[in-house]
């Protein structure tokens, strides 16, 4: 666990409210793992999850509020990580299904692992995406029917499609969540993203931010 600086490389616009910033600094991390950035909008850091593009260091950002609107904006950021446990996933064939904010981490799991990746979208991206991607809910939920002969899947997005998929897929195999409780610390001090779990209360900067979905959501 580090404290750092990340100087922008490039901002690359995915459609009208994401994007994708990549860095010049290298860091070590773990598939799901995520940095806790510095914002002049809030007194507690923000958590993204880490990944790659273009051969960088990345993050994916969803601009939904007055701190993810600065960090499209800076050239030059101060974060702490890498925080969370990395995911690893279980033997066999798997997919991750992620939201277009995710495209750094899932680039980055398919090159670790060879999993397959499916994105789902709101909007149609303004650039090509190097994999599946489905428009709208209903092309989504067609889409989910369709995933069979998985071993494993893990999802990463807002916490509705997180419960729409783990409906739709739990019975076909383990599924995994990246579960976007609110953080401040990022590193089990403050106590403040504890979950309620089938074993107990787990905070999930620490235990997370990927539980099994059953430890959860029966
Ligand atoms: C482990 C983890 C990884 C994440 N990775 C990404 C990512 O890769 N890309 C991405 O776009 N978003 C990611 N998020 C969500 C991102 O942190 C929030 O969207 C961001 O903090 C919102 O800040 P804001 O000031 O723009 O919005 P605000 O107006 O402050 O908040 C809007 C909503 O965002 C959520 N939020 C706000 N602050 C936090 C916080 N400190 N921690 C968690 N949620 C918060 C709340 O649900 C709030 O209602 C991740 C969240 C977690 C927990
Ligand atoms: S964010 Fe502080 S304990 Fe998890």
């Amino acid at each position: 666990m580090e404290n750092f600086s990340l100087s922008r490389c490039e901002l690359i616009r995915l459609n009208r409210d994401t994007f994708i910033v990549t860095f010049n600094e290298k860091i070590d991390f773990e598939p799901t793992q995520f940095i806790m950035i510095e914002t002049e909008t809030s007194i507690v850091r923000k958590p993204f999850g880490l990944g790659r593009w273009n051969d960088r260091l990345a993050i994916g950002v969803q601009v939904i509020g007055p701190g993810t609107a600065y960090i499209v904006r800076q050239e030059k950021l101060n974060a702490h990580g890498p925080c969370g446990k990395g995911f690893v996933p279980p033997k066999g064939r798997g997919a991750m299904i992620a939201t277009l904010a995710c495209l750094p981490m899932a680039f980055d799991l398919q090159e670790r692992y060879d999993c397959d990746v499916f994105i789902g979208s709101v909007d149609e991206p303004w650039i090509e995406v190097p994999f599946p991607i489905v428009v709208g809910d209903e092309a989504f939920l067609k889409m989910l029917q369709s995933l069979n002969g998985y071993d494993w899947f893990l999802v990463i997005g807002s916490d509705q499609m997180e419960k729409i998929v783990y409906d739709a897929l739990k019975d076909k195999a383990e599924v995994f969540v990246s579960f976007n409780e609110y953080m401040a610390c990022g590193i089990g001090a403050c106590r403040g993203c504890a979950k309620v779990t089938k074993h107990g209360l787990k905070h999930l900067c620490i235990d997370g931010p990927v539980l099994r979905g059953e430890e959860v959501w029966s």
